[in-house]
């Protein structure tokens, strides 16, 4: 059974520019964003079979709706984020109480040491990735490693557009990965190619991945991810899954979709 984190719209806007995706003047309608929120939900609960845990949105704090980057959990332990920029950071606490009350161990990296959670860290059972140099620090990895015991290869993120791993990097279930190559330099892709092989990369063109079709949420064989994204769809369809595609336009203003306004919970 999946769970899921996530945290109703009532706030989200755009009031200030992280990411090359945010302009405020491209003004979020709050009332379709609330909508396009409570239909990924449905789908989530409904043809996925995800558990969802809400938490409570929190005015002033727009972002707080990417709950990927709430931190990450793994077995029990909770690592909540440290945000590189410092409009982000009053999330931070929001993001740790929630796992404190909710009974996960719960481990703060050192200030400083930036690490933005499932946004940057995701992987397949025999091997995690970590995206860094525009939002994570590598230096957040060896520290994350040994926490979990798990290898963390990292990935350098080379275009700002692609600011977070789960923008162009998305594990699925069966082993398989969508992902955008160019949005890595050539060391991060011969990393992958050595941990995938062919049968198992399956490459997002770049017209999709500017759509954000690598944010898409995968559970069993159900796989949601962003409108307009025929391609993908079709390559997600010749590999056995069947996708399910939502218009989440209002948070793409953010620089964000699917799976940014998730995060995984075990
Ligand atoms: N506006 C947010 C930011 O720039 C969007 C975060 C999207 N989250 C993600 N996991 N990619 O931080």
């Amino acid at each position: 059974m999946s769970r899921l984190l996530v945290c109703p719209p009532d706030y989200f806007a755009v009031d200030y520019e992280i990411n090359p995706w945010m302009h405020r003047s491209n003004v979020v309608n709050t009332e379709r964003a609330i909508a396009q929120w409570h239909r990924l939900v449905h789908v989530l609960e409904t043809e996925l079979g995800a558990t969802l845990e809400r938490m409570k949105p929190v005015s002033g704090l727009p972002d707080l709706v990417f709950t990927a980057n709430a931190g990450v959990v793994f077995e029990g332990k909770a690592v909540p984020s440290r945000f590189r920029y410092p409009e982000r950071r009053p999330e931070e606490t929001h993001f740790e109480a929630w796992f404190r009350e909710h009974g996960y161990g719960v481990t703060t990296l050192d200030e400083g040491l930036y690490f933005e959670g499932a946004g940057d860290l995701l992987g397949f059972p025999d091997g995690w990735f970590g995206g860094y140099r525009q939002r994570s620090d590598i230096r957040a990895f060896p520290v994350l490693s040994d926490l979990f015991g798990k290898e963390i290869l990292p990935l350098e993120l080379v275009d700002g557009r692609f600011y977070h791993l789960d923008t162009c990097f998305c594990p699925l279930s069966g082993g398989e990965l969508l992902y955008y190559p160019p949005a890595f330099d050539d060391y991060g892709r011969a990393t992958i190619k050595e941990r995938l092989d062919g049968r198992r990369r399956l490459e997002v063109p770049e017209e999709e991945a500017l759509k954000f079709a690598c944010n898409a949420v995968c559970i069993g064989r159900q796989v949601v991810l962003p409108e307009n994204c025929p391609k993908t769809m079709t390559l997600l369809e010749s590999q056995g899954y069947q996708p399910y595609s939502l218009p989440l336009d209002e948070f793409m203003k953010s620089g964000g979709s699917a799976k940014c306004l998730t995060l995984a919970l075990s």
